[in-house]
C-alpha cells in the first residue's frame, strides 16, 4: 500500500519528555517538575531534570531525524523557558527553540510545534492555572509571543496537546500533573484550554500569520464490552467522555447535552461557560490533529461518576495494557469524517510501548515494528477510502519521560540508554526509515 508525494511523515517528542535542563537558561519549575518531585506520583520517583538530555544534545538528535529521513518532525516549547515568571520574557529560553528550528530547517525537515504539550509553568499553577479563565489570556500572550518569534521558522502550528488528558485526567483522575481529583476543576480546565485554544487560532489570523494551525485531540473509539444495554450505555459515556468532550465544542458549538446532565451535579450551574465562549471555541482551524493509541472497551459500572469502566479484552496488549487495535482507528475516522469534519487530518501521534532488550548493540522490537506496520497500513487504507489524511507521526523519536511511569515504558524508535545517553536505532526505526523512503508499507 503506498502514500501519495504529498503525504507528510514525521516523528514527534515533547519537550518535559525530553529535554532536560531544567534549570539551563533561565527556565523555572513547570507543574510537572512540581508532581514529578512528589513523593508517590511518578514510578521510581523519577523525573525529567535530565530526560534525553535533549537540551544539549539537540544536534546529534538532529541528526538522527534526518537520517531517518522523515519530512517533519513535531516537538513542543517549554512555557516556563519564554516565560519564567508572570509578565518576564526570557529571551535566552527562545534562543533554544530558534537553535533547534533552524538546525532543523537547516537540514530540510519541516517542523510542527505544539504550544502546549502539558508543561504549565508552576508560577501560573500558583494563579489557579487552568481553572481560571485569566489562564486562557496568559497563554495568548504566551502563544503571540511564539508566533512573532518562531513563525518563520515553523511550518505548522499546534495549539494544545491532548485537552482530555490536561483536564481530566490531571484534575479529576489526578494522574497527572497537577493531580487533582476534582470534577469541577477538570471541566473548568477543559473549557478554558479550548478557549485559549480558540483565542491563539483568531489571533494568529490577525497577525497576518499564514502557517497551518490546529489542536490536537487524544480519541479513542468506544465499544460495549456486549450487546447489553448497560454496557451500550457505558460505552456511549466513555466516547463522550473522552471524545464528545472536546470534538462536539470545536465543531459544532456546544457540549454534549447527555455528558452535560452526568457533569451537572459538579459544573456550579456551568457558570464558566460565558456568552459567545463556544463561537471562539469553533474558530475554523487549518486542521485536525488526532493521537491514536488504542480502541476502548466498556462495561457498565455503577460506582463511576460516568457509569462506565474498561473492560477487559483478549486483543494483544502493548506494555501499557492497551489493546492493538488497528481496525478501530479506521472506525475512528470514518466516525470524524461522518459526524465532525472535512478539515484535513493528522495523526500527530501513533506508537506503542514494549520492554526491549538490547542484544550485541541492537533492539530487536519485532512488536514495536508490527504495530507501526499494521497503523500505517491501517492509514493507507484510510486514504483509499478517501478519508483523506494528510501525515502520520511516529511516537516517538526517543525513549523518554513517559510521565506518570517515569522511564518505565518505552515508546521510541531511538532507544535511550539513561545512564550514559547512548542512542541506539532500533529495528522499527530502520522499517519507518523503509516505509518513507518507499512510501509504501
Ligand atoms: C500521549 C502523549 C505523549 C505520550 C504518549 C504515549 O498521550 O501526548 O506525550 O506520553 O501519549
Amino acid at each position: 500500500m503506498s502514500f501519495n508525494k504529498e503525504f507528510i511523515f514525521g516523528v514527534a517528542t515533547s519537550s518535559y519528555q525530553i529535554e532536560g535542563g531544567f534549570d539551563k537558561g533561565g527556565r523555572t519549575p513547570s507543574i510537572w517538575d512540581t508532581f514529578a518531585k512528589t513523593k508517590g506520583k511518578v514510578v521510581n520517583f523519577d523525573n525529567g531534570d535530565v530526560a534525553c538530555d535533549h537540551y544539549n544534545r539537540y544536534k546529534e538528535d538532529v541528526a538522527i531525524i534526518k537520517e531517518l529521513g522523515v519530512d517533519c518532525y513535531r516537538l513542543s516549547i517549554a512555557w516556563s523557558r519564554i516565560f519564567p515568571e508572570y509578565g518576564r520574557y526570557n529571551s535566552e529560553g527562545m534562543k533554544f527553540y530558534k537553535d533547534l528550528l533552524m538546525e532543523l530547517k537547516q537540514n530540510g525537515i519541516k517542523t510542527a510545534v505544539t504550544l502546549y504539550h502539558w508543561d504549565l509553568p508552576q508560577w501560573l499553577q500558583d494563579r489557579g492555572g487552568w481553572e481560571e479563565r485569566e489562564c486562557a489570556d496568559i497563554f495568548l500572550q504566551y502563544a503571540v509571543k511564539c508566533f512573532n518569534e518562531l513563525d518563520d521558522l515553523t511550518d505548522m502550528w499546534i495549539t494544545h496537546n491532548e485537552p482530555w488528558c490536561a483536564s481530566f485526567l490531571s484534575n479529576a483522575l489526578g494522574e497527572h500533573a497537577p493531580g487533582k481529583k476534582n470534577i469541577t476543576s477538570a471541566l473548568k480546565a477543559a473549557h478554558h484550554i479550548l478557549l485559549s485554544h480558540g483565542m491563539a487560532v483568531r489571533e494568529y489570523r490577525s497577525l497576518g500569520c499564514n502557517k497551518p494551525i490546529g489542536i490536537t485531540l487524544n480519541l479513542s473509539p468506544a465499544y460495549p464490552s456486549s450487546n447489553s444495554y448497560a454496557d451500550k450505555l457505558a460505552a456511549s459515556n466513555a466516547d463522550g467522555f473522552l471524545n464528545r468532550w472536546f470534538l462536539d465544542p470545536i465543531f459544532k458549538g456546544s457540549y454534549p447535552f447527555d455528558m452535560a446532565n452526568l457533569y451537572a451535579a459538579h459544573s456550579l450551574g456551568f457558570e464558566f461557560v460565558k456568552a459567545g465562549d463556544f463561537e471562539i471555541m469553533m474558530e475554523k482551524c487549518d486542521f485536525l490533529g488526532i493521537n491514536y493509541y488504542n480502541r476502548t472497551l466498556s462495561k457498565f459500572d455503577a460506582e463511576s461518576f460516568m457509569f462506565s469502566a474498561g473492560a477487559e479484552s483478549n486483543y494483544e496488549k502493548t506494555d501499557m495494557g492497551w489493546d492493538v487495535s488497528p481496525d478501530e482507528f479506521i472506525d475512528l475516522i470514518k466516525m470524524i469524517r461522518q459526524n465532525y469534519t472535512d478539515l484535513p487530518i493528522y495523526i500527530t501521534e501513533n506508537g506503542s510501548a514494549w520492554t526491549d532488550i538490547v542484544e550485541a548493540g541492537y533492539v530487536h522490537d519485532d512488536k514495536r515494528t508490527d504495530y507501526l506496520v499494521k497503523h500505517l497500513k491501517a492509514v493507507a487504507k484510510m486514504n483509499e477510502l478517501g478519508l483523506d489524511i494528510a501525515g502520520y507521526f511516529c511516537w516517538s523519536l526517543l525513549d523518554n519521560f513517559e510521565w506518570a511511569y517515569g522511564y518505565t515504558k518505552r515508546f521510541g524508535i531511538v532507544y535511550v540508554d539513561f545512564d550514559t545517553q547512548e542512542r541506539i536505532k532500533k529495528d522499527s526505526f530502520y522499517r519507518y526509515q523503509q516505509i518513507i523512503r518507499d512510501r509504501t508499507v
